[in-house]
């Protein structure tokens, strides 16, 4: 990945289809002096994402596709991007498969967060898998995104152990909150 030069921005979009706390960390990292991004577009793929309020509060541009025809609408998105002057990409509780033409014309340049220690539990559902194999410890992992579903190089991981009394809902909590510690130190890690 390139070296910021200057103080010029790298013009980002976040993509979102739920709640947005990662997308409101990564803002706020965002107008920090040392941050190598700026948040200059928010994509969702559903008018339901809680998270597009953060749209308003911080006077970002915001796009919602629905994806009636999904080549379609990823053909309509590629162009917003180019017209928007999108170098990056990060996705943040995005639930949707990106296209390879997509991840292609981004390469290396689209990232992800995930809420397991990847390779393990990818997909869905990851909390209460764990909790369910008995596992002591999960985390979350920050990764490139390729063609191939959250397998894509690792950019950083935390570990975060599982409690005893642990629920899916209470270690989804925890993770989350490594997550907005980890989001912006992988963007760190990239761009340094
Ligand atoms: C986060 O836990 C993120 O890791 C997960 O969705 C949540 C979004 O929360 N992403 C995935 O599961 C992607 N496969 P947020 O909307 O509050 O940022």
């Amino acid at each position: 990945m390139e070296k910021l030069t200057g103080l010029k921005k790298i013009k980002t979009a976040v993509f979102i289809s739920g709640i947005g706390s990662n997308l409101k960390n990564i803002i706020k990292f965002s107008k920090i002096k040392q941050s190598p991004i700026s948040i200059n577009l928010i994509v969702s793929n559903t008018h339901l994402a809680k998270g597009l309020k953060y749209a308003d509060q911080f006077k970002i541009k915001k796009k919602i596709f629905n994806f009636k025809n999904h080549k379609e609408t990823e053909k309509n998105i590629s162009i917003l991007l180019k017209k928007e002057k999108i170098k990056f990409i990060c996705l943040a509780g995005y639930m949707k498969i990106l296209s390879k033409k997509l991840i292609k014309r981004f390469d290396g340049k689209i990232i992800n967060i995930h809420p397991s220690l990847l390779p393990k539990y990818k997909g869905l559902n990851t909390h209460s898998r764990a909790i369910k194999n008995k596992d002591k410890l999960t985390g979350c992992t920050v990764h490139y995104v390729t063609a191939k579903l959250d397998s894509g190089k690792i950019i950083l991981q935390k570990k975060i152990k599982i409690s005893a009394r642990d629920n899916p809902t209470s270690l989804a909590k925890k993770v989350l909150k490594q997550e907005h510690k980890l989001y912006p130190a992988a963007i760190m890690k990239i761009f340094n």
